[in-house]
């Protein structure tokens, strides 16, 4: 490895709450440490058109509590996949352009550089590591996405902040909901992932949550209508993961973007759930979509602290000498130093973390909050 003089830092794919604690964070240990730092602008697409700004302490003071990215991002730009041309028929045509980022690399003279992202961005960083290890440039991954559906993680910053958020809505429809004896659906993000669905429905205390990981019946949720009915309860709060599905049925694509290396966007199952149970039960239905509003704002105090703490130890791992790794957490990121670790990039690229939801010999145990929801009356639409 290269003696370290300069680094470069960027943030791809969705933004998160969070962000500009880790740019902080890595700008300013870096700069503490006799550094310098360039600010690689929206995502690898700075890399692939040398978009970038240098960062100083000034540029960074202040902005630990904003939301957004003061970089830019795009979810778009992957230089093992990028539009060079188009075809006959006016269709792009894909090139590999990691030339590109390596001319941008040396241009600026980086010795390191930190991507801040989630499963997409690791998986370009981790292919991306293998051109760079000739020119002994090494990357380091800082787990970033609301959805904390990372491998090799146990928790990504962003995710607390989206789960807070969400609970927040959940509160405020339950009195909705009550008032016009209801049935309303909160169709919450995630991708395929549903860890925001159980920790805010949870939290907002949800009479049912449908999850990813557990494909639901109508019948089910019917009977667990019908229940709270049996209670004298007249209304009813359904939290619905973007990525839910019924059992036998197929998710709801909200829409394709080919451009994108993640093409597939979800959304739709929320108003799906109300037409059908509104149908069925003849009990008035509605539905609220919460979607980007969970990713924007100011970061709530524990994804401020993750982000500072994993921007830090992003730069020791980087002064240790440590080639090509992400920065991991492992416990319950309430200073236990052996809670940060790190895995080797590759291990989150081209997986997603799922709800733990079986129990299965020598592998995940179903995850604790599944059955501790379950025994607050809570249905996952799975059991009638
Ligand atoms: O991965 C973060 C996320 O917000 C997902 O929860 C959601 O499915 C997706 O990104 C939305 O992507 P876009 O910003 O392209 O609409």
């Amino acid at each position: 490895m290269r003696t370290l003089r300069r680094i470069g830092v960027l943030t791809g794919g969705g933004d998160c709450p969070g962000l500009n604690a880790v740019i902080r964070a890595v700008t300013k240990d870096a700069i503490f440490h006799g550094l310098e730092v360039v600010g690689i602008r929206d995502g690898y697409l700075g890399l692939i058109e040398d978009r970038t700004r240098p960062l100083s302490v000034a540029d960074v003071s202040g902005i630990l509590t904003a939301g957004g990215t003061i970089l830019g991002s795009s979810n778009k730009a992957s230089p093992q996949r990028f539009p060079v041309g188009k075809d006959a028929n006016g269709q792009s045509v894909f090139g590999d352009v990691t030339d590109r980022c390596i001319a941008t690399i040396k241009k600026h003279n980086l010795d390191a550089v930190a991507v801040i992202g989630g499963d997409g961005s690791m998986t370009i960083a981790s292919h991306l590591a293998q051109s760079l290890s000739a020119l002994g440039v090494p990357i380091v991954g800082i787990p970033k996405t609301i959805d904390n559906d990372l491998y090799g993680t146990e928790l990504t910053f962003g995710f607390l902040t989206a789960v807070s958020i969400a609970t927040e809505a959940i509160d405020r429809v339950h009195t909705t909901a009550a008032s016009h004896h209801r049935i309303m659906v909160v169709e919450v993000m995630g991708r395929n992932s549903g860890w925001i669905a159980l920790f805010a429905g949870t939290a907002g205390g949800a009479d049912i949550i449908l999850l990813p990981e557990i494909p639901f019946s109508f019948d089910a949720v019917q009977a667990g209508i019908a229940r709270r009915q049996s209670m004298g309860k007249t209304y009813t709060v359904i939290v619905c993961a973007e990525g839910a599905r019924p059992k036998g049925g197929q998710k709801i694509v909200a829409r394709i973007d080919p451009s994108s290396p993640d093409p597939i966007r979800l959304g739709g199952v929320g108003k799906f759930v109300a037409d059908e149970l509104e149908s069925r039960t003849g009990i008035e239905s509605r539905y609220v979509v919460l979607g980007h509003t969970q990713r924007g704002g100011t970061p709530v105090p524990p994804d401020r602290i993750l982000g500072t703490e994993f921007g830090h130890h992003a730069m020791q791992l980087l002064r240790q000498g440590k080639f090509n790794r992400m920065v991991a957490l492992k416990g319950t990121g309430l200073g236990d130093p052996n809670d940060l670790s790190d895995v080797d990039l590759s291990v989150p690229a081209g997986k997603q973390r799922l709800v733990p939801v079986d129990t299965l010999p020598g592998g995940d145990r179903e995850h604790r909050l599944i059955s501790a929801a379950r025994a607050v009356y809570t249905s996952f639409g799975d059991e009638l």
